[in-house]
């Protein structure tokens, strides 16, 4: 359709999938637009005969003539006057011309609004689906595009990028009909009432084509530049507020306070250099009317003998006419600001997430036999492996422990089950299948984990630990409480389950955190449970807590467990010892403390202490 290739062309092709939907609201908003511009030219048509004819103090009758166009057969236009209305008292025809005057501008104002009602509406929209399409974008990429990024930097783009963006499309698009309509209408007029001034006049039409190109480039350059500026402000304030007890505690305020003022400082400048240019543009073009408005008067009256009212109704259509250009150069900047904003939205919107269902992926069945790592490799950034060959097995129901010194790779091999990454080369079977031919979601269903940071949300207890979205019963979510040793704390608070956590759970201590994150893990009734860590930020007391939690499940649940505590451990069927991404020992505890080697070693210095 064309109208769908005008968008294409103007906007570049992302943005204008997402205004397309809308279109119905863009031409309602377009077409009172376009009969807005038709009512502005009443006044020109009005304000000639009333200098001329209304203004006059005699009572003898007057007639209201306007400029018209003959047309007749075999083509030819010839310029006439069209009377309108004969024999007319002069005070009379100022009142009729008062009353239409009046109408007018009312019925120019009512389409105004309305225009730009539908216009915000369709902007507001547009905007809207792609916000929604940005934050699922946002959720389904993966974690490895987050390592690279600040997320301060991301918000930014989601908000201030957006924002931007809503403010012009609809701007843009209905001044792009309006406008022309309007300068057409004027300068058709304009050409009515004598068109070799009116062709005169618009000599000075290249150079005010030449400076709307200037500025839309230097416009376009610098407003990339006031939206990373600003990406980074807000990058600064979310880390003043995430650090905010580290800040303090180290007594860095000042210190921080000057790197964010550094931030403050740039994105001044940055905006100040966008404004000279943005706003330059119109005092700019302002100063070539100076050329014409002198020319009107002095030419009309001494070569074209204009009365008065002629010459005050031409200079009025002149203005008129030149508020479009102007427009136009304005609609040309902000258009190059929104290409900016554009392409900063669109480059996360590019991204298409590496770790995705392929197009012939299976449901994955529950585990009924064995999860298995065959001569697993991976590394972050290629050429530093992170784990090198590592192969296991695991049968349903049993519970495997891996330990290791800090860095070792235990988390690493951890995310590999849920594919929060991708295994560089081998592979991980589950019931035989890889776990890459089958979809996400069927995969990460079976699969509860309880990470080394316990994150909640801002929320109640109760929701924090029913996250899984099932309608769980609050006997359940307490069940889950129970067997996670969560259950007697919670009721410890005056509002229990009601209790809200706080931003990521910071109402809560550590262990208490743990806690919640291991009932909301059991909740899910997984067929795998993934623990990292339960145990840590954990006083003995407590940690005698989650280990008899994690005896409850003993059987019922395949158990991938990393923790430092050994005797955390203790009851595993088996036990892997990484070094440096290789796993060097596997067996019970027993047999690993009779072989005398590394998890011996790890044994005895935890226990010296
Ligand atoms: N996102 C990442 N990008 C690059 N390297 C990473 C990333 N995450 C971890 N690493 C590196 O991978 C190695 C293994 O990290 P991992 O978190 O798996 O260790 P770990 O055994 O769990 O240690 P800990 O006992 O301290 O939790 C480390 O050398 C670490 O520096
Ligand atoms: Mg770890």
């Amino acid at each position: 359709m064309r109208f769908s290739f005008m968008f294409d062309k103007i906007f570049g092709h992302d943005i204008a999938h997402y205004i397309r939907g809308y279109r119905v609201l863009l031409m309602v908003a377009v077409v009172l637009g376009a009969l807005s511009a038709l009512f502005v030219v009443v006044p020109a048509y009005l304000l000639q005969p009333l200098v001329d004819d209304g203004m006059k103090t005699a009572s003898e009758p007057v007639e209201w003539t306007i400029p018209w166009l003959q047309l007749s057969f075999p083509f030819s236009i010839k310029k006439t006057e069209l009377t309108l209305i004969a024999g007319i008292t002069p005070n009379r025809l100022l009142i009729l011309l008062g009353a239409i005057a009046f109408l007018s501008v009312l019925f120019k104002s009512i389409t105004v609004y309305f225009s730009e009602l539908a216009g915000a509406a369709f902007s507001n929209r547009a905007i809207r689906t792609l916000r929604i399409d940005l934050a699922n974008k946002f959720i389904s990429l993966p974690l490895t595009f987050y390592h690279k990024r600040k997320s301060g930097e991301l918000l930014a783009r989601a908000t201030a990028d957006l924002t931007v963006m809503q403010g012009f499309i609809s701007n843009i698009t209905i001044g792009l009909v309006q406008q022309p309509l309007t300068l057409l209408v004027f300068v058709g007029y304009l050409l009515l009432m004598n068109f070799k001034l009116t062709l005169l006049i618009f000599t000075v039409t290249p150079i005010i084509v030449v400076l709307v190109r200037l500025f839309g480039r230097k416009v376009k350059k610098h407003s990339t530049r006031v939206q990373d500026a600003t990406a980074e402000v807000t990058s600064s304030y979310q880390e003043i507020i995430l650090l905010l007890k580290v800040i303090k505690g180290f007594c860095r305020g000042e210190y921080e306070s000057g790197m964010f003022t550094k931030h403050a400082n740039n994105l001044y400048k940055k905006v100040m250099h966008w404004n000279r240019w943005q706003l330059g543009i119109g005092p700019m073009m302002d100063s070539t009317t100076f050329l014409v408005i002198p020319g009107i008067f002095v030419i009309g009256k001494i070569y074209f003998d204009h009365t008065l009212g002629e010459l005050v109704a031409m200079l009025y259509a002149f203005a008129k006419a030149y508020a479009p250009v102007k427009e136009l150069a304005r609609i040309n900047v902000n258009l190059k600001t929104l290409q900016g904003a554009t392409r900063r939205v669109f480059d996360i919107m590019r991204t298409i997430p590496d770790i995705r269902d392929r197009p012939e992926a299976q449901n994955m069945p529950r585990l009924q036999n064995a999860v298995e790592f065959l001569h697993v490799d991976f590394c972050y950034k290629p050429g530093e492996s992170v784990l090198s060959d590592v192969s296991f097995n695991v049968k349903v129901g049993e519970i495997v422990a891996f330990v290791g010194s800090t860095g070792a790779g235990k988390s690493t091999l951890l995310d590999l089950i849920p594919r929060f990454y991708d295994v560089s080369s081998g592979s991980i079977r589950i019931d035989g299948t890889d776990i890459r031919d089958v979809t996400l979601e069927s995969l990460r269903g079976q699969i509860a984990i309880v990470s080394q940071e316990s994150l909640l949300f801002h929320d109640t207890i109760a929701s924090n630990i029913n996250y899984d979205g099932g309608h769980s019963t609050l006997e359940q979510i307490q069940n889950a409480a129970i067997v996670a040793q969560a259950h007697d704390f919670v009721m410890a608070f005056p509002h229990g389950y009601e209790t809200v956590v706080g931003d990521r759970g910071t109402l809560l201590s550590g262990g208490q955190r743990q806690r919640i994150a291991i009932a909301r893990a059991l909740l899910k009734d997984p067929a795998i449970l993934i623990l990292d860590e339960p145990a840590s930020a954990l006083d003995p007391e407590s940690e005698h807590l989650v280990q008899e939690a994690i005896e409850n499940l003993l059987g019922q649940r395949t158990i991938f467990i990393v923790s430092h505590r050994l005797n955390t451990i203790k009851r595993a069927d088996r036990i892997y010892v990484l070094e440096h991404g290789a796993i060097v020992e596997s067996g019970t505890h027993n047999e690993l403390m009779a072989k005398n080697g590394r998890y011996r070693d790890l044994y005895n210095i935890q226990f010296q202490h």
